[in-house]
């Protein structure tokens, strides 16, 4: 299985070697991949969606060295002082900010003195960008239907300064991406989850936000823009 490009640019310059490790958020286990391929010791890989969770088996569980757990990061049943490498490879942009201080805190405390974190994620896009209307309708929808925004893109200076806050020391910045490809499944994925929630809407506004959602789909097609970029930090504390 081949290593994502972003993943591997964002932990090339990562001692990984023989390290216990954490990926928080595990979505697909692209970062697991990536750790188990830098040749880390083990692999906590955690995400709160039990499909996820069945994913990240499937793909990578074959491999002894990789723990699955679906959990809350928010209050994550590990023990303090624990991982030497904690990635967080685009997890944030799915943490609003209410859930994002008490991630930042578990992450903290599960690290080791001396850990090196990467927080690697995809910044505001300019609003010219039409994926930022798709992304806009989807948080309305989202926000309507459940009372929850499914997404926020963090400026890349807002996460370092939550991660200098609790003790960790900003290493370096780079880019993975930018512009970034918004494929035309890209596209349809986010138009099915504002879709899914706009049908959970009585009446007229379902309807309108549905056939906005349509809309979107027929004039982006995809669409290059914003950029995703790669924090790196260590804690020395
Ligand atoms: C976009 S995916 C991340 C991609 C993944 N890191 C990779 O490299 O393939 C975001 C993941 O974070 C998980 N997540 C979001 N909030 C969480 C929370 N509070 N606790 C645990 N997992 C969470 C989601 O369920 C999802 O699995």
């Amino acid at each position: 299985m081949a290593v994502p490009e972003t993943v591997a640019t964002a932990l090339d310059d990562r001692a990984v070697a023989g390290k216990r490790c954490l990926e928080a958020g595990a979505g697909a286990g692209s970062a697991t991949l990536g750790l188990l391929s830098e040749g880390a010791r083990e692999v906590f890989a955690v995400t709160n969606d039990r499909e996820h969770a069945e994913t990240v088996r499937e793909r990578v569980g074959g491999d002894g060295r990789v723990c699955t757990l679906e959990a809350d990061l928010r209050e994550v049943p590990l023990p303090d002082d624990t991982f030497e490498v904690v990635t967080a490879h685009a997890l944030f942009n799915v943490v609003t900010t209410a859930e994002l201080p008490a991630i930042a805190d578990e992450l903290t405390r599960v690290a080791a003195p001396g850990a090196q974190l990467v927080v690697d994620d995809y910044a505001p896009l300019p609003e010219s960008a039409a994926m930022a209307d798709l992304f806009a309708l989807e948080n309305a929808a989202g926000e309507l239907a459940t009372g929850r925004q499914p997404l926020t893109f963090y400026p890349a200076s807002l996460l370092r300064s939550v991660f200098e806050s609790h003790g960790w020391t900003f290493e370096r910045r780079r880019t993975l991406l930018d512009p970034v490809p918004w494929t035309d499944s890209h596209v349809q994925t986010h138009a099915d989850v504002a879709r899914e929630a706009a049908a959970s809407l009585d009446g007229d506004l379902g309807d309108a936000l549905t056939a906005e959602a349509d809309r979107l789909v027929e004039t982006i097609g995809s669409e290059s823009a914003g950029e995703m970029y790669s924090l790196a930090f260590r804690f020395d504390s």
